[in-house]
């Protein structure tokens, strides 16, 4: 038996094609990438969280000379939403980065990485709702998911234990 999976996403090339929450949210996550600390990888990550509550929450990833030690935009952002709104669901995610290695590197549209999409995936599992995906790029391009589940089919889960 085969079975097949798909995902829709929608491609915008500027970010007035969002409403004007989630364009309010990208420059959120742009304005995190600033609070970067990324001397290893110069890869800066911002990632910002819609709360219900219509607060925003932002974080940046946090690198170590112990590289395992470091932790991504996204989950320092759902870390502190849940620290610091633990009662709020979180509506919408959105990431930007800036590569200072290389600052003509800014085709590339930043997909969250794995452990990422598993933290999105709880998060939603979590609070029972969908989270919105903003993916973007320093040219201004946009990957809009309606819900970050579909980032990571067949995701683990604490179904399976
Ligand atoms: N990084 C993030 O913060 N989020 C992602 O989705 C991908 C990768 C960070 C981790 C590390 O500090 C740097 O980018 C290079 O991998």
């Amino acid at each position: 038996m085969k079975i097949q999976l798909s995902f829709e996403y929608q491609l915008f090339e500027n970010a007035q094609q969002l409403d004007e929450n989630l364009q309010k949210l990208l420059k959120a996550s742009k304005e995190a990438v600033s609070l970067s600390y990324a001397p290893y990888s110069k890869f800066h990550v911002g990632a910002a969280l819609l709360m219900s509550n219509g607060e925003i929450v932002k974080g940046s990833n946090q690198e170590n000379a112990s590289f395992p030690a470091g932790i991504c935009a996204e989950r320092v952002a759902l870390s502190a939403a849940s620290s610091f709104f633990p009662n709020e669901k979180i509506r919408a995610v959105a990431i930007s980065y800036h590569n200072s290695a290389d600052d003509s590197s800014t085709e590339n549209i930043l997909s969250p990485c794995g452990i990422c999409r598993q933290s999105l995936t709880e998060a939603t599992q979590r609070q029972q709702s969908h989270i919105e995906v903003i993916l973007s790029n320093p040219e201004g391009k946009i990957i809009y998911v309606e819900n970050a589940d579909n980032l990571l089919p067949l995701a683990f889960s604490s179904d399976h234990f």
